[in-house]
């Protein structure tokens, strides 16, 4: 077993990139790490070796002006390889601790940069990264879930060592005050091992001081060690001495004999005991690189790929199917054992980063792909709200921040709810969780980014929400919050309404049509009339309103991230009255073509000018409204236009921050052929990119999607459809028809437009 391991190891590695592989059972071939880790993509590429591993193990690299938000950079001086990283996120670096870089010869002062270029690109498949530095140091990493192996090799001929320098950790260049700090720790020495913590702050959430414990071990004993105190112009101490403590910078330096030196980390939020119990269990002594790259390939394969499988035989689009499962199972982090913060039989989960970004096609896909992990993840932020009072709608290191519109958890809970997720979910708290969001002010943090209501959590604008209906611009990103208040107490009408709460069922349905009182009829944009728009506290609309603009579009301006035109597509829960103040069907599909139309607004000049922005979340739904007027043909038109220009296998293949996979998600939803409507139990119907793919549901169900007579780039658009083998005149499926005990959907394809979906309409419950 060991042998055939290592020959399956060596003969992956061998291959990588190249399609030959044979072994169908292997996904991890098809996985590219580096997918999505350039033009803002932000992907972490290094080791995480089981889906949401508290460890992700992997370089980080400084260029002294861009923030490394993965820690990664393509290019630029390798300064440490640090055991905490996130995936896909913007804002500010965050973690990036715990690490150790290795440095041919000896080191006479451990406090001056010793960042390297590397003298080739740095190699990855999933479980493995390899880099080779530019003075011949080759570093191997491997990792499990609270754990991490560091296999070195350096120049022969020379001394060997390895710096640990607890104030690592990725900084940030952008100047918005939201840089991580280092706070001080321990480091303490004995023989080949070493113990400490470190403490650091800050980062996009706006931490407080946070620790992390670790535990390490070299596999044979230095020829010198010594530890370090100081600045970073001044070193204070060099020395042997055992144990440093303070605010300064601390560390310590192995220094071996040998070329070939291996290190165990291993990581824990409760303590240097649980760090050591962590390495010891997962990597013991003697543990090979190799046997700990298989242990994480099987862990992904059997637990996440082996999920979905497909007839398609192109390497490309399998690539883009493997990887982007991959990724979009990177964070939140798992850490139910080591949470420090209260003791709970529920699970916890750190690094939601945020659900602004997943709510509307991310948790949804979770639900499908990971239903474990995912009632996990359902459990653990309604014992979040239970330990600290607030769902979180952002969160890492422990702590939550930051909320940009609404409070979103709690769509995730109602879509989690109309879904059916019940298992050990206590949906009395739940609900409760959500009606703290929909009634409680929360208290201002007093962010200098909007110092007007909470950044943190909750609906900081909540007294205008209840005093007007609408909220005035007395707050910041008053028009977007309004639109995401709206959808967030629809969510709390569904959830209310399972629960047979009758009255408030019916005060949130009320009140999640309020995004209505922002419309302002008289305003016009590109032959559009209707959008919304700020309005004052004597009701009156700021008029005219250019709907093309907003702002410096952030955190204190009027909408954020997106433009009036954009946001005046959401309200997806009401979407005919939508539909209604837009005009009729027609007008709402001219409105809709006017969106995706090219050249209308250079500054979305990298996607052709539209004013549609494929590489954001408010526009994600967009795509696919035609189908609520009958147009499902301009659905599988416009979103398989968005997935073939603005996403590929490469680098640079997706488009703008990957958002913690929020952006795979998007895609993985089109290439399924199906889209969320997050907080209700349907989706829109799309135009699937497989002949055959299926989806391994619970246990011992299967969603099955085949179709005929297509291709990617002419023959998407659906002739007819079969659903559990029944004729289909619907542009829509409820989770009931095909997910909840499984099903099958079996297009046929082709390059003439037909206007298939003539059957009834997709719901829209708040449009009566
Ligand atoms: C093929 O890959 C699977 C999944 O990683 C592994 O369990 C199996 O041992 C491999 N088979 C061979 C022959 O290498
Ligand atoms: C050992 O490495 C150091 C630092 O890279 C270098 O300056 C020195 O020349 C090397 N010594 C030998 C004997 O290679
Ligand atoms: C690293 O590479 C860059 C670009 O090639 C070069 O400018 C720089 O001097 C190199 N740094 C070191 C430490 O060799
Ligand atoms: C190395 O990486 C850079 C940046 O991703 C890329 O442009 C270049 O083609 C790569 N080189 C090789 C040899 O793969
Ligand atoms: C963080 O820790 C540092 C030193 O350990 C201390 O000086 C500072 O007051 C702490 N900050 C907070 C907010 O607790
Ligand atoms: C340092 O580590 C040694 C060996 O593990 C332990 O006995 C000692 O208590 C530690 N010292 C401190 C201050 O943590
Ligand atoms: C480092 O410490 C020295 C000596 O205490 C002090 O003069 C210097 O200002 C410090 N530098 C920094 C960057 O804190
Ligand atoms: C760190 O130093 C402080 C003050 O010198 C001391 O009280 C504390 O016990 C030390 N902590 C450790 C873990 O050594
Ligand atoms: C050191 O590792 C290299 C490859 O990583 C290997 O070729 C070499 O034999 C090893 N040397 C020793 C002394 O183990
Ligand atoms: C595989 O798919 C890619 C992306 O759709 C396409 O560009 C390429 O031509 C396909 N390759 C083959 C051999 O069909
Ligand atoms: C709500 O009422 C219906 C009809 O009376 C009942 O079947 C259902 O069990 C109730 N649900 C809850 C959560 O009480
Ligand atoms: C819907 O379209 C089908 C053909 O695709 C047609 O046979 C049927 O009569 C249409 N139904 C309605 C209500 O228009």
């Amino acid at each position: 077993m060991a042998v055939a391991l290592i020959v399956n190891f060596v003969l992956s590695l061998a291959s990588f990139g190249a399609a030959q592989y044979t072994n169908t059972s292997d996904y991890t071939q098809y996985v590219d790490l580096f997918l999505g880790t350039e033009n803002g993509g932000n992907m972490f590429p290094g080791v995480v070796p089981a889906p949401f591993s508290m460890v992700k193990l992997g370089p980080d690299v400084e260029d002294g002006t861009t923030d490394a938000y993965s820690g990664y950079l393509p290019s630029g001086q390798i300064w440490g390889f640090s055991m905490m990283h996130e995936s896909g996120t913007g804002g500010a670096p965050k973690y990036g601790v715990v690490s150790q870089m290795p440095v041919a010869g000896t080191v006479d002062n451990p406090l001056k940069d010793l960042g390297q270029n590397r003298s080739v690109n740095d190699t990855a498949m999933v479980g493995y990264y390899k880099s080779s530095l530019a003075n011949g140091v080759d570093v191997e990493l491997a990792a499990t879930e609270h754990a991490g192996l560091y296999q070195y090799s350096f120049p022969a001929g020379n001394t060997s060592s390895v710096v640990i320098d607890v104030s690592h950790v990725l900084p940030s260049y952008r100047g918005l005050g939201w840089g991580q700090g280092y706070a001080g720790g321990h480091f303490n020495v004995s023989g080949n091992s070493y113990t400490g913590y470190g403490i650091y702050n800050n980062g996009w959430n706006l931490a407080p001081n946070w620790t992390v414990y670790f535990c390490g071990s070299f596999d044979q004993y230095a020829a010198s060690v010594k530890t370090f105190t100081g600045n970073d112009t001044t070193l204070y101490s060099y020395d042997n001495t055992a144990v440093t403590n303070g605010t300064y910078r601390q560390g310590g330096v192995f220094t071996f004999d040998g070329a070939n030196v291996t290190s165990r980390v291993g990581i824990s939020f409760i303590s240097c005991a649980q760090a050591c119990d962590n390495v010891e269990s997962e990597i013991p002594e003697g543990s090979t690189l190799n046997s700990i790259v298989s242990k994480a390939q099987d862990c992904w394969n059997d637990q996440v790929f082996s999920r979905v499988t497909t007839t398609e035989t192109n390497t490309t689009v399998l690539t883009q199917l493997y990887s982007y499962m991959y990724g979009m199972m990177l964070i939140p982090s798992n850490r139910s054992d080591e949470n420090p913060l209260w003791t709970s039989s529920e699970p916890y989960y750190d690094d939601i980063f945020t659900f602004w970004d997943l709510f509307r096609c991310g948790t949804a896909l979770m639900q499908v792909l990971q239903p474990s992990a995912y009632e996990e993840q359902i459990r653990s932020i309604i014992d979040i709200w239970r330990h600290e009072g607030w769902l979180p709608d952002a969160r890492s290191s422990d702590y939550t921040g930051r909320t940009q519109g609404g409070s979103n958890a709690d769509n995730v809970l109602a879509d989690a709810y109309v879904k059916g997720v019940r298992g050990q979910v206590n949906w009395q708290d739940g609900y409760s969780a959500m009606k703290t969001d929909a009634e409680v002010v929360p208290p201002n943090n007093h962010d200098p980014s909007a110092n007007d209501s909470s950044t943190k959590e909750g609906r900081g604008a909540l007294p205008d929400w209840k005093e007007y209906g609408y909220i005035t611009p007395k707050f910041s990103r008053a028009v977007s919050r309004a639109v995401e208040y709206s959808a967030n107490d629809f969510g709390l009408y569904q959830v209310a309404s399972g629960l047979n709460m009758t009255d408030d069922a019916s005060k949130y349905l009320n009140r999640s049509r309020n995004w209505r009182n922002h419309w302002n009829p008289e305003q016009t944009s590109l032959n559009s009339s209707g959008f919304v728009v700020p309005r004052y506290a004597n009701g009156s609309f700021e008029y005219p309103y250019d709907p093309m603009q907003c702002g410096g579009c952030y955190w204190p301006d009027p909408y954020y991230e997106d433009t009036p035109w954009s946001y005046s597509f959401n309200g997806h829960h009401d979407i005919y009255h939508l539909i209604s103040l837009s005009g009729d069907s027609d007008g709402f599909v001219q409105r809709l073509e006017t969106f995706f139309e090219p050249g209308l607004y250079s500054s979305n000049s990298a996607y052709g000018s539209t004013l549609f922005n494929p590489g954001n979340e408010p526009a994600f739904t967009t795509p696919y409204l035609f189908n609520f007027v009958g147009r499902q043909d301009l659905s599988a038109k416009y979103s398989r236009h968005a997935a073939k220009s603005y996403y590929n296998a490469g680098s640079s293949g997706i488009p703008g921050n990957s958002d913690a996979g929020a952006m795979q998600t998007w895609i993985l939803w089109n290439m399924i052929g199906l889209y969320p409507m997050t907080g209700q139990n349907f989706f829109l119907i799309g135009s699937p990119w497989f002949e055959h793919l299926n989806i391994m549901l619970g246990t011992n169900t299967s969603l099955t999607i085949t179709s005929t007579g297509g291709n990617a780039d002419t023959a998407y658009y659906v002739q007819s459809l079969k659903v559990n083998g029944q004729p289909w005149d619907r542009a829509w499926v409820t989770w009931e028809e095909v997910f909840a005990s499984g099903g099958r959907m079996d297009f046929v394809l082709g390059t003439e437009p037909v206007r298939w979906a003539n059957g009834t309409l997709p719901p829209s419950p708040a449009s009566v």
